[in-house]
């Protein structure tokens, strides 16, 4: 195929993902974005693969297999492990990029004359296995986190900013000893301990963030599988793959920016571990906070109907419990009564960014009721019902009275504000950051007790 196709090609393919980020920033336009994105993503292996002169065995041979796995998996996947599905997705564009990394650093046929270019080369290399294992390493854990295979809470190292600073310190040394003997034809052992290192870090750095940070984490290594991809752009001198790395890279770095906003962290300190340690005060026991008033079905259908204005919060519980079909229902029910019902989501509701506003979106729930946390969160004095679907975090009071609390500073959602809040949930457990809610102690709180979907179900029919 000749280079001038070739080039062509890659720029469609680049206006491609550029439109499909743009078409994903909206849920109206997010079908759109993602069709762009699959003809990109053709387009771009389609004239790579044409490209390809030799072993193309092998190639095919990859081709089937990888995408006989990621087939079987995106059918069996279930909606509520999409997050670490996303998160073990990472996971292998990081192993790519150390594996893309060694194969091409060991290449007998990759020479260079000029021995700046060399030292450029061995740097991208360098660079390019370095984000890459961090990013494996880190992604396997945060995989391990978000499926519940492993503990949400942080483990935190005693002097684990001295050990991140060592770690980093010993990388920059034994990156300069690798660019001095790859000059002189060898490199590889300076190279295994990089790796060593940095599938060390990204193990230390994810493992040392609380579970309400866990937000920050997937968008970061989302980012850092951007900028692994580019690196390995660099290295393999393919544009395509810099520039679509780039665009991974700093969507994830904006969305990473996006989420420390929302949750009010800095982002240096996410990083750097420590937020997520639960203390005594915040994970007081459910007896000493006071009781609790339950109500069933029909009487929460009763203050429903009988109100003008409903706030409906939905959190990681609807998703569980896929409930944002029945919801949608009720919305119209109410509608049908003059009721106005809008939706308040917060931007780490779930599991993943946007998670809620999908679920929202497959339910047909008209975009224009669906508000963000900012919209809205000065109405809720105004808001006869506030109906919490599955959510605790991000309605968690002592986010804003328990310094102790690892949610402390995070916004949340004031549904205690309105004049009553009827939580949805199956029992008195905690949410994610593992904290209790004093929200459901509150005096003009009611609890509906059992699976969101059963529940509204029952409400449904009492409407
Ligand atoms: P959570 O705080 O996790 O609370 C979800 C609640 O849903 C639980 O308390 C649970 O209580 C209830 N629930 C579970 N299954 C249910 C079902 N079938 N029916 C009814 N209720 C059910 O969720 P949230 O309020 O959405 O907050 C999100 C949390 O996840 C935050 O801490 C956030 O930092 C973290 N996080 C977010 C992300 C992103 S990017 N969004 C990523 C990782 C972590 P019961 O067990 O008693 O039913």
């Amino acid at each position: 195929m000749s280079q001038g196709i070739v080039t062509a090609s890659y720029i469609g393919a680049t206006i491609l993902f550029i439109l499909a980020l743009g078409g994903l920033s909206h849920p109206e336009t997010s079908r759109r974005g993602n069709l762009y994105g699959i003809t990109g993503m053709a387009l771009a292996l389609l004239v790579t693969i044409a490209n390809v002169t030799a072993n193309w065995g092998i190639l095919v041979g990859g081709l089937l297999i990888g995408g006989t796995i990621g087939l079987i998996l995106a059918r069996r996947v279930q909606m509520t492990e999409m997050p670490e599905l996303v998160a073990i997705l990472h996971s292998l564009v990081g192993l790519a990029a150390v594996l893309v990394g060694f194969a091409n650093f060991m290449d007998p046929t990759v020479h260079f004359e000029d021995s700046g270019e060399q030292k450029i080369h061995d740097i991208e290399t360098y660079l390019g296995i370095l984000i890459g294992a961090v990013t494996f390493s880190g992604s396997v854990i945060a995989f391990g986190k978000l499926s519940g295979k492993m503990s949400g809470n942080p483990i935190l190292l005693p002097a684990r900013h001295w050990l991140n600073l060592g770690l980093l310190l010993t990388t920059i040394w034994v990156g300069k000893m690798f660019v001095e003997q790859s000059a002189a034809g060898s490199g590889l052992i300076p190279l295994l301990i990089m790796t060593g290192i940095a599938l060390l870090f990204g193990i230390h750095m994810v493992v040392s963030i609380g579970g309400a940070d866990m937000p920050v984490v997937i968008s970061m290594l989302n980012s850092y599988s951007g900028w692994a991809a580019a690196a390995t752009g660099f290295m393999l001198n393919n544009d395509l793959l810099i520039v679509t790395g780039a665009l991974v890279g700093s969507s994830g770095a904006i969305l990473s920016y996006i989420m420390c906003r929302a949750m009010n962290r800095k982002f240096l300190a996410v990083i750097a571990g420590g937020f997520g340690t639960t203390t005594g005060a915040s994970t007081a026991d459910a007896g000493e906070q006071g009781e609790v008033v339950a109500l069933d079905a029909p009487e929460v259908a009763n203050l429903l109907a009988d109100s003008k204005e409903v706030m409906i919060v939905p959190g990681y519980g609807m998703a569980v419990a896929q409930a944002q079909h029945i919801v949608c229902e009720i919305t119209k029910a109410l509608k049908a009564k003059k009721v106005n019902v809008r939706f308040g989501i917060h931007p780490v509701a779930g599991r993943m960014p946007g998670h809620m506003n999908v679920l929202l979106a497959e339910a047909k729930v008209p975009y224009d009721i669906v508000y963000e946390m900012d919209e809205i969160n000065d109405d809720f004095p105004n808001i006869d019902v506030s109906i919490v679907v599955g959510a605790n975090d991000i309605v968690n009071p002592s986010a804003q009275t328990d310094p102790d609390s690892p949610i402390s500073g995070m916004p949340v959602l004031e549904v205690w504000k309105s004049k009553t809040t009827i939580v949805l949930k199956r029992s008195m457990a905690t949410g994610y950051a593992g904290v209790q809610n004093p929200l459901f102690f509150k005096e003009n709180t009611r609890m509906l007790f059992g699976d969101a979907k059963s529940s509204l179900d029952a409400v449904f029919k009492n409407l």
